[in-house]
């Protein structure tokens, strides 16, 4: 190659790599990292778009420079030189990739055995995934359960997850992590939320038919905020009444899907709740008899035009499902 060409080569790289960079910093690709471990998973992602854009910037240029310095004239059909081999190019493009990927395994590599190590005075949250609701249960606070996972700000929590039914993917963008949740296994995600605030779980699984409205939301408040909650609330389900089976009814996903006044439900994926002595009636069943069967085996009976997907909820506790049965059938006479 000759030094005129070299050097107009390493212009176009400056000026494809500028480009390129400025697209990746300026196009808002994802929101901000507000927990440590995404603060480490964005080391990460920036050293691969690092090597991404030289990589870019270097092929970009011999191929721009290419098509304009090596065009055939209209008029000549020849070929070009034939080449056979070249031991020094072969070498090169097979080392310098192999360092690169090396680099970015061994990186990886690190971040994730750093977010993966739980200090010891995590707090501990079980995650329940389901069609289609997210539950959180709170194993230090008595079982406290809850549809909004709360955590407190600057303390790692370790979320231990499984799923009732299908496979789902717990992500909030902003804290980076993208964990699956699976029937019969257990797995974990660490994370050390950096700023108060609220933030979307978006399921990240397609998982049936209201895979797109199986948001949950995550709240980050102060340790005090949060000590305040978790004593004031683990109490609420223990009551009886109306309000112990409205708490069951959100607590276990069900206004994802179904629409019950009573509740405040707006789902509309599976039947309508507060049709429920109408659809006893079609059932040819007792309305208590109906609705306890329907929450317990919910394929004995279904309703036309809406599709089988709710799982079986036979083993909540004998009397949440006492008061669940209550609520529903109280709530819609
Ligand atoms: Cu759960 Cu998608």
């Amino acid at each position: 190659m000759q030094k005129g060409a070299a050097v107009k080569v390493i212009l176009i790289a400056i000026v494809v790599a500028a480009i390129t960079t400025a697209i990746a910093i300026f196009l808002p690709w994802l929101p901000a990292s507000d927990s440590k471990e995404g603060d480490r998973i964005d080391v990460a992602i920036w050293f691969v778009t690092g090597i991404c854009i030289l990589v870019w910037a270097v092929v970009a240029a011999i191929f721009l420079y290419s098509i304009v310095a090596f065009r055939a004239r209209p008029d000549d059909d020849t070929d070009g030189p034939p080449i056979h081999g070249h031991t020094g190019l072969e070498i090169t493009w097979t080392a310098i990739p192999f360092v690169l990927v090396t680099a970015i395994g061994i990186l990886s590599a690190v971040i994730l055995a750093k977010n993966g190590d739980t200090p010891k005075n995590a707090l501990k949250v079980n995650v329940l995934g389901e069609q289609f609701a997210w539950n959180f249960t709170y194993p230090t606070y008595n079982n406290l359960q809850s549809t909004t996972l709360r955590l407190p700000i600057n303390r790692t929590t370790k979320l231990e997850m499984t799923s009732r039914d299908v496979i789902h993917s717990f992500y909030v963008p902003q804290f980076r992590q993208k964990q699956d949740l699976l029937p019969g296994q257990t797995t974990t995600i660490n994370v050390t939320p950096t700023k108060l605030g609220h933030y979307v779980i978006q399921c990240a699984e397609l998982c049936g038919l209201g895979h797109a409205v199986m948001l949950g939301q995550v709240v980050v408040m102060t340790q005090a905020s949060f000590d305040k909650w978790a004593h004031g609330s683990s109490t609420a389900t223990q009551g009886g009444g109306a309000a112990a089976g409205k708490a069951l009814f959100t607590n276990n996903g069900c206004a994802s899907c179904h629409t019950f006044a009573p509740a405040g439900a707006t789902g509309k994926i599976g039947p309508d709740l507060d049709k429920l002595p109408q659809y006893a009636q079609q059932a040819g069943k007792p309305l208590e008899t109906f609705v306890r069967e329907s929450i317990e085996d919910p394929s004995a009976y279904i309703q036309p035009g809406y599709p089988n997907v709710m799982p079986p909820f036979k083993n909540l506790p004998a009397q949440q499902i006492d008061q669940l049965v209550s609520f529903l059938t109280k709530g819609s006479s």
